[in-house]
């Protein structure tokens, strides 16, 4: 069958995808695809350059929730935080070792520190994480991708312990 001209140069640029957006019947591209292909939903899953944000974003707000003494706020956004990671290595296993490796180093003590309620602790093993993850970065070649913990607590969140 003849496709459009369009799907034509769109095989062009993606040979490795079929385009089921587009109608078989009419020439015209489908406005909304009614369904992907599997390479389409595997091409779209997010990489590091998008769960890194979050990640960051999680961080942050551990920090402040374990300052301002709710522990369990602490917990949750740090094991949210473990979740990404993980999702990390289900679409980009090549970090797989590396995630690994932080997670085991750095966050788990992170948590045990959490569960002891112990600030001093919890600040000093914290910092000693964010180095260790810019190391990392150093190590991908992304030396200029350096987190740091903002100055101030995340503004969308009451961080008042509740228990
Ligand atoms: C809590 C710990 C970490 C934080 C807060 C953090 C934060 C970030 C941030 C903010 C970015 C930039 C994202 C962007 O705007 O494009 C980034 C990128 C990146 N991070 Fe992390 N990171 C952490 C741990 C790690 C670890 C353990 C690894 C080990 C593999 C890692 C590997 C990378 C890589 C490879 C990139 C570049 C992604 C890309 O552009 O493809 N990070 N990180």
């Amino acid at each position: 069958m003849m496709h459009s001209i369009e799907t034509r140069i769109a095989h062009r640029r993606f040979p490795c995808i079929h385009f089921v957006t587009v109608s078989e019947t009419s020439s015209e591209p489908a406005k909304n695809p009614e369904r992907l292909e599997v390479e389409e939903l595997t091409a779209l899953q997010p990489g590091l350059a998008r769960f890194m944000p979050e990640i960051g974003a999680r961080f942050w707000k551990c920090y402040y929730a374990a300052e301002a003494g709710n522990w369990p706020l602490a917990r949750w956004q740090l094991s949210e935080l473990r979740k990404l990671m993980r999702m990390c290595m289900v679409t980009r296993p090549k970090y797989i070792a590396d995630l690994q490796e932080w997670i085991a180093d750095d966050l788990e003590p992170i948590m045990q520190a959490i569960e002891a309620r112990d600030v001093e602790r919890f600040r000093r093993l914290y910092h000693e994480s964010v180095d260790a993850a810019n190391e990392f970065h150093r190590r991908w070649k992304k030396a200029f991708i350096v987190w740091k913990l903002p100055d101030a607590p995340p503004p969308d969140l009451d961080l008042t312990p509740r228990d």
